[in-house]
């Protein structure tokens, strides 16, 4: 059969109070409606439909190709936002899946279940519910004599009795399409001005037709978001899962409430969060690391057995076995080399640091190319702006840069080269040759490696 499915995103999400369309906030490091679309492809195996109106520039440049799009001009509720779906789908799909884009925790497997459970449904409608105490503004589920689905009761219109029914209507369904498009037009305009959907689950059993409903067991998908405050329960039910399933994966996690890793990232295993553990956007991290405690990381890769501790470290690549912290900060287009050590309040930009070389305390390194094995004595400065342009640095391998030194871009220091402590270098440095002094001078050659 062949099923499509529809994603409602067209509301202003006034709850939210926000200059942002709501289904773009994010949850653990992705605008919310990306965990929608994930799901939904998945579940179906084809391109979602986004029923989109307020920020719907917004939405369509974040989603770009990975979706097709149908504008809701006017947003008359969640009925008349499916219809307008109607033209592209029809004849096109026998199963449509429907869902909310406000709820970011329901899983690919859930909706597939709706999905297999509606293959097996005579009647035209699959919905999804859950037990829960508390009702979230979440329309009540009423059932029959028999126990089977009646009809769904929006919170603003059930009575006092309605309202201690604890089924609630998740928001995710499963329809014969077909049946769907002629219902779709049967609903009449509710006392709030708009089309429910969920008033086509009375228009089956009225004509006899069953309804099912699939159980969710864990109650956090259900977690939708209308304010700020579901925001932050959704954040925590995500971060928890997404904790959990590093877990699982083979990562410790020592302090699971405390260690934050965004959608994407990813682990290898053996590797040890320490509390206080950020890891965000792109990154990815090898195995056999030490991470934390206090680490800020975004789109860094780091490579295996590498250890951090308190830094923050940003569009950075680290190669295997290389030590940061504590205090540093690595920036963009910083890269390690294996073996690199940095040590305490040091900080890399746009630079190379080769294999081995090691840079202990309270430096700064930018806009430089740095050899192997080369020692970054304490207080180390690439001078690599003069107030307009920047300027690059080269230290080839093995050079010995002695604490203190000013290095005035652009400068050259040849390989096997020393600096004394506290020179001012402004000319490059042959090979093999100490400078010392301020501006430093040539002194003598020193024993070739
Ligand atoms: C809806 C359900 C309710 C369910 C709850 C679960 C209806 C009538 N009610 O209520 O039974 O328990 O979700 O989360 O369906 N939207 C449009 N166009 C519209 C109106 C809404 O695209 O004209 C979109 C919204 O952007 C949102 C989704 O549909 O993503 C749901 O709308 P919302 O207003 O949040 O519905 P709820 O009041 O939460
Ligand atoms: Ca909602």
């Amino acid at each position: 059969m062949k099923t499509h499915s529809i994603i409602l995103a067209a509301g202003q999400g006034t709850r939210m109070r926000s200059k942002i369309p709501k289904v773009l906030h994010h949850v653990m490091g992705k605008p919310m409606i990306r965990y929608a679309v994930d799901v939904a492809r998945e579940a179906t195996q084809n391109t979602p439909i986004v029923v989109c109106g307020h920020g719907a520039e917004d939405l369509m440049r974040e989603l770009a190709e990975e979706t097709l799009f149908v504008m809701q001009e006017e947003q008359m509720g969640t009925g008349h936002a499916v219809l307008q779906a109607e033209s592209m789908l029809i004849n096109q799909a026998d199963l449509v899946l429907v869902t909310y884009a406000d709820m970011p925790l329901l899983t690919e497997n859930t909706l597939q279940n709706l999905v297999t459970t509606q293959q097996g449904n005579s009647g035209p409608i699959t919905l999804l519910s859950v037990d829960a105490q508390n009702p979230r503004g979440f329309g009540r589920i009423q059932r029959d004599d028999k126990g089977d689905v009646k009809r769904i009761i929006e919170e603003a219109h059930a009575s006092p009795d309605e309202l201690m029914i604890n089924e609630l209507n998740v928001g995710a369904y499963c329809f014969d399409a077909k049946w769907l498009w002629d219902s779709l037009k049967r609903i009449p305009v509710s006392p709030k001005g708009e089309y429910y959907l969920t008033d086509t689950i009375q228009y089956a059993r009225e004509d006899d037709l069953s309804v099912l409903a699939v159980k969710l067991e864990d109650e956090a998908e259900a977690i939708g978001v209308n304010t700020r405050i579901h925001l932050a329960e959704a954040t925590a039910a995500m971060q928890e899962r997404i904790n959990n399933d590093w877990m699982l994966a083979g990562v410790t996690i020592i302090d699971p409430q405390r260690t934050y890793i965004e959608a994407d990232v990813l682990i290898g295993q053996d590797s040890v969060l320490w509390p206080n553990t950020y890891l965000f956007g792109s990154t990815q991290i090898g195995e056999d690391c030490t991470i934390g405690p206090d680490a800020y990381i975004r789109d860094t890769r780091i490579g295996n057995r590498c250890a951090i501790v308190s830094s923050v470290l940003e569009d950075a690549h680290l190669e295997d076995r290389v030590d940061v912290g504590p205090y540093s900060h690595l920036r963009k287009n910083a890269h390690l080399e294996e073996g690199v050590h940095v040590g305490n309040f040091g900080e890399v930009k746009n630079s190379t640091l080769g294999p081995g070389t090691k840079m202990g305390h309270f430096s700064y390194i930018g806009d430089a190319t740095i050899g192997s094995n080369v020692n970054i004595g304490a207080g180390t400065i690439t001078c690599n702006f003069d107030g307009e342009k920047k300027h690059p640095t080269e230290i080839e391998s093995d050079v010995f840069i002695g604490s203190d030194t000013m290095l005035v871009a652009p400068l050259k220091i040849g390989k096997g080269a020393r600096t004394g402590a506290g020179s001012v270098v402004t000319k490059d440095v042959p090979a093999n040759t100490l400078v010392v002094g301020m501006p430093a001078r040539g002194v003598r050659k020193v024993n070739k490696k």
